[in-house]
């Protein structure tokens, strides 16, 4: 981790006549936080924060949010560029090393990708154990914790293993493992990943070839893949990276720690929002009669418990940068491919009625990644429940790089929050 904290002196608590200092220090981006890890030590009190509103949990290398503005950097390099011009393999690269690869770091990552893409034979009659209607998501986080079955070696922390190996391994079998998933829930024979295509190139040959067709990559969808994969690729101490983070703050090898986070991402108020903004528009066509106003109504309800799905984020109290590259694709991506989605206008016209309307502007809730990223994966040809799943894929390096930098810091210690007790206190059963 880099040395590029300031102090910024201290901070005085005063409580029942007694008061204690607390360091206060200030990251690269001029983020301030006040050091409370003495409090309870010296005080008896802990800090109450539900949501982990006001909590840091570490000081990190990797992902740079200024939520206020609308800032996402990976690594110091703005989402907007990284997406216009890497590919994901770059990014996911730049992820778990801290610098983009060079033309023969390049070649070494690729060729390990495509040299671990084949899942075990075993791992293949896993699928089949699973009920049709399974939802993807449950299938992808039970093969990941089952691929750590297949590599013994994980728990052994003082095998020191070449990390790219490991990496590698985990983002090409998990993208071959969501092919295969998707394939066993349409009933079609699975593809298996083939060594002359490119890491989205091979995902999308093993998701829409079959033996009676003669599937061709488009181009325009794999260049859109990429830069969706990208847009996923991390986004700090967010639900999912927390989880992948405290299982693996109990010693849980990487493997099991990223089944764990798959889990938490397929919530819909995190990655699974994006299947739920498709079901979301499909429901206001047949259900209200696209009737937008009626939806927003809905939505400002105290009483009623719909969300608008895909609007609102704990961080971005401005338009999510993601959000922004993600409407401009969908746009670009539909009028390349030709599709005329009758969805894309009715969430434009549900962006417009959210951005003028004052319940949204004064809680800052904007459109969020996941509203015009479903869009785009339906005019690929992905199916609605698989949506998440390219988020899962897409988030593997953010949650590889973070688990990393967990494992290897310092001051890390097992994730254990406190909690207050508000139950009976001491009572007998006679
Ligand atoms: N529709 C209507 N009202 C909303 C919405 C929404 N989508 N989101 C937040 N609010 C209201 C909420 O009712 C509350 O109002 P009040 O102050 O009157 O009680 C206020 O805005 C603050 O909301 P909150 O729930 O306290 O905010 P949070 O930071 O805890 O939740 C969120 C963030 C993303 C869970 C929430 O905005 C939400 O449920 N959005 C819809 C689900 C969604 O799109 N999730 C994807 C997030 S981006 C992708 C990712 O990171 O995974």
């Amino acid at each position: 981790m880099s040395d590029t904290i300031k102090d910024l002196g201290t901070a005085e608590l005063t409580f029942d006549g007694k008061t204690i200092i607390l360091p206060v220090f200030e990251g690269s981006e001029k983020e301030k936080a006040v050091d409370i890890r003495a409090l309870r030590k010296e005080t008896g009190m802990i800090t109450y924060d539900p949501g982990f509103m006001n909590t840091g949990c570490c000081k990190s290398d990797i992902t740079y949010i200024d939520g206020e503005v609308g800032i996402l950097r990976y690594r110091g390099y703005d989402i907007n560029e990284l997406a216009e011009n890497c590919e994901f393999v770059d990014v996911a690269y730049l992820l778990v090393h801290g610098s983009l690869p060079n033309k023969q770091q390049h070649t070494e990552f690729s060729e390990n990708l495509n040299s671990h893409s084949l899942l075990h034979e075993d791992m293949r009659h896993f699928f089949d154990a699973y009920p049709d209607h399974a939802h993807p998501m449950a299938t992808l986080s039970a093969m990941a914790v089952s691929l750590s079955t297949f590599y013994p070696e994980l728990e052994d922390s003082s095998i020191q293993e070449n990390i790219d190996f490991k990496v590698t391994r985990l983002l090409s079998k998990m993208r071959t493992a969501a092919a295969f998933a998707y394939k066993k829930s349409i009933g079609h024979p699975i593809v298996y990943p083939h060594h002359n295509l490119k890491y989205c190139e091979n995902f999308l040959n093993m998701m829409f070839r079959t033996p009676v067709n003669d599937y061709q990559v488009d181009p325009v969808v794999a260049t859109a893949l990429n830069k969706l994969l990208i847009l996923h690729a991390d986004h700090e101490q967010n639900c999912s990276a927390s989880v992948v983070k405290m299982v693996g703050s109990a010693g849980a090898n990487l493997y099991a720690s990223i089944s764990a986070g798959i889990c938490a991402l397929w919530g819909p108020l995190h990655g699974g929002a994006n299947q739920h903004v498709i079901e979301m528009l499909e429901r206001i066509i047949v259900e209200d009669d696209g009737d937008v106003k009626r939806v927003i109504e809905r939505a400002k309800d105290k009483n009623d418990p719909f969300r608008l799905m895909g609007v609102g984020h704990r961080v971005y109290k401005s338009y999510d940068p993601r959000a922004k590259v993600a409407k401009r694709m969908c746009k670009d991506v539909l009028a390349k491919m030709g599709v005329d989605d009758p969805l894309v206008e009715l969430a434009q016209e549900l962006e417009e009625a959210v951005l003028a309307d004052d319940y949204f502007a004064s809680r800052s809730l904007y459109p969020n990644i996941d509203f015009y990223t479903g869009l785009t994966y339906r005019a690929m040809g992905i199916p609605t429940d698989m949506f998440t799943v390219m988020f899962a894929i897409g988030r593997m390096p953010g949650w590889i790089a973070q688990w990393l930098e967990m494992r290897d810091d310092p001051h890390g210690r097992i994730g254990r929050p406190r909690q207050i007790y508000t139950g009976p206190t001491q009572r007998s059963v006679n």
